[in-house]
């Protein structure tokens, strides 16, 4: 726009830029843009939570989270065994220990006995591509500070040097990008429990930086060049603050620098008080799951086994959640704006225990017919119905298409969904993987009415839940 007094006026050819001024905006250049033309950001909390999170989380709605590691060995109370057994000393890992390892067997020991020997990495890629996720996330490092990868900073206590003597991470990372389209993501755990360098800072009060220097710096940057991978993870700030862990000028690099700035996701645990406020999406605590729509996007990261996030031997059928419940927890999470990040434990020897496998199955096998109403949807301006309960609403704005998902077949045959305004002549609804439209009754100002099709059980086009799509809805 020209200032009014120039309106009208023919304007003079433009000057030249004084060749100081133009040097001087070329260097400046750089400082905004970078050479693929994306917006650069700076290496504070100001400018990094501003980054746009990549568009493909949003629509991926589902990954699958993996937890393996050395406590995958001991299989038995949670992959913070060692914790538990030798810091806070709790009976039931220490009676563990002594009724089942000689007296002198240290967590260390488990180490060799880490096999991996039946792993086969396109085995897994074939049950999460069955399984209907879009990306993984696998626990490149735990608390314990073992790496899945050859980890120059882990010496002696990493996947190549001891156990299973493979690179894991790369196993991984080649089948899911070669047989699938998944996205492989990593999980990384920031600091490690008995680090001698991590304790020392700690008892600095996080002065000394000894830990992030030499230790988890050096190894998040050769993980990101090695594996690229495009969800990164991070968790355990261990109480330090994200000025110790450097995790702004990390994520600067991340995002400026790095192989897969365009593309990569982080979470929110960068340091004591980043969760839920800095970084790219938040997860705010284990299991959340907060059943109402949230401004920022989310993710609900869960674990199928209710007690614990790395396998074990131990468990009972009553400690794995059902399918119902699990499809719950999806249909919840993407109404209200979430991913649903599901959790899986593999055994050390590398086996995808057939529980956890029939939960991927059932998962895609419920996605082959609802996925319509879950992956690239949005929310709607309602996120569970007002009337019926166990209603949960998603939308395709562009197709006007509204989503019902009901996880309860009413006994009537007839659906009361109070949120959806429907028109004569306009609105249509159907079952997905039914495909009839089906009849329906306005209830004006207080909804709608939908018969259900008469099915009988081999005639549902699937269990557990189901959907309507509704076109021309208010
Ligand atoms: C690994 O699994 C694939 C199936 O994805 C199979 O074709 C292949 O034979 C398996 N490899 C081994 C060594 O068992
Ligand atoms: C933090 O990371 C940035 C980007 O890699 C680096 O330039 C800076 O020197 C680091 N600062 C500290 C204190 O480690
Ligand atoms: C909808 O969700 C909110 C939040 O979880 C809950 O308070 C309310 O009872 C739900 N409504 C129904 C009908 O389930």
């Amino acid at each position: 726009m020209l200032p009014p007094e120039l309106r009208g006026v023919p304007l003079p050819p433009p000057s030249p830029l004084p060749p100081l001024l133009l040097l001087l905006l070329l260097l400046l250049q750089p400082l905004q843009y970078s050479a693929r033309g994306a917006k650069r950001f700076d290496p504070t909390w100001e400018s990094l939570d501003a980054r746009q999170l990549p568009a493909w989380f949003d629509q991926a709605k589902f990954g699958i989270f993996i937890h393996w590691g050395v406590f995958s060995v001991p299989s038995f109370g949670s992959e913070w065994f060692w914790w538990y057994w030798q810091k806070e000393k709790i009976q039931t890992f220490v009676n563990f220990m002594k009724d089942n390892y000689p007296p002198d067997f240290t967590y260390e020991d488990f180490g060799p006995l880490f096999s991996t020997k039946f792993f086969n990495a396109s085995q897994w890629a074939d049950i999460f591509q069955a399984s209907g996720a879009k990306y993984i996330v696998l626990t490149s490092k735990h608390h314990e500070g073992f790496t899945l990868w050859g980890s120059k900073y882990s010496w002696n206590w990493n996947a190549v040097d001891e156990g299973p003597k493979r690179d894991l991470v790369k196993e991984l990372e080649v089948a899911i990008r070669k047989k699938t389209s998944l996205r492989f993501g990593l999980y990384y755990s920031l600091f490690e429990w008995f680090h001698p360098f991590f304790l020392d800072d700690e008892s600095s009060s996080f002065q000394k930086r000894q830990f992030p220097v030499f230790k988890m710096l050096p190894e998040l940057y050769e993980l990101v060049n090695k594996y690229r991978p495009e969800v990164l993870w991070s968790d355990g700030d261990g109480g330090a603050p994200d000025s110790y862990w450097n995790s702004t000028g990390f994520l600067a690099w991340l995002y400026n620098e790095s192989p897969v700035g365009n593309t990569v996701v982080t979470n929110d645990r960068w340091g004591a008080g980043s969760i839920c406020k800095h970084g790219g999406y938040y997860t705010c605590s284990d299991r959340y799951n907060p059943g109402y729509l949230l401004p920022h996007k989310w993710e609900n990261c869960m674990t199928i086994d209710k007690f614990s996030w790395g396998y074990r031997r131990n468990a009972g059928i009553s400690d794995y959640l059902t399918i119902e419940e699990l499809v719950k927890q999806l249909v919840q999470t993407v109404s209200c704006g979430g991913n649903l990040l599901m959790n899986i434990g593999p055994t050390h020897d590398g086996i995808i225990s057939p529980i956890f496998e029939e939960r991927l199955r059932q998962m895609g096998a419920w996605l082959k017919v609802n996925g319509e109403a879950i992956y690239e949807t949005n929310t709607w301006r309602s996120q569970n119905d007002t009337v019926t309960p166990d209603v949960w609403y998603t939308t395709k704005r562009k197709e006007n298409l509204v989503y019902a998902m009901f996880l309860k077949w009413p006994i009537s045959g007839q659906l009361i969904l109070g949120q959806p305004k429907a028109t004569l002549g306009l609105t249509e609804v159907k079952l997905l993987g039914h495909g009839q439209p089906l009849k329906w009754i306005s209830l004006k100002q207080n909804g709608i009415m939908v018969k259900l099709p008469h099915l009988t059980f081999h005639q549902m086009p699937c269990k557990w839940g189901w959907a309507l799509a509704l076109t021309n809805v208010i």
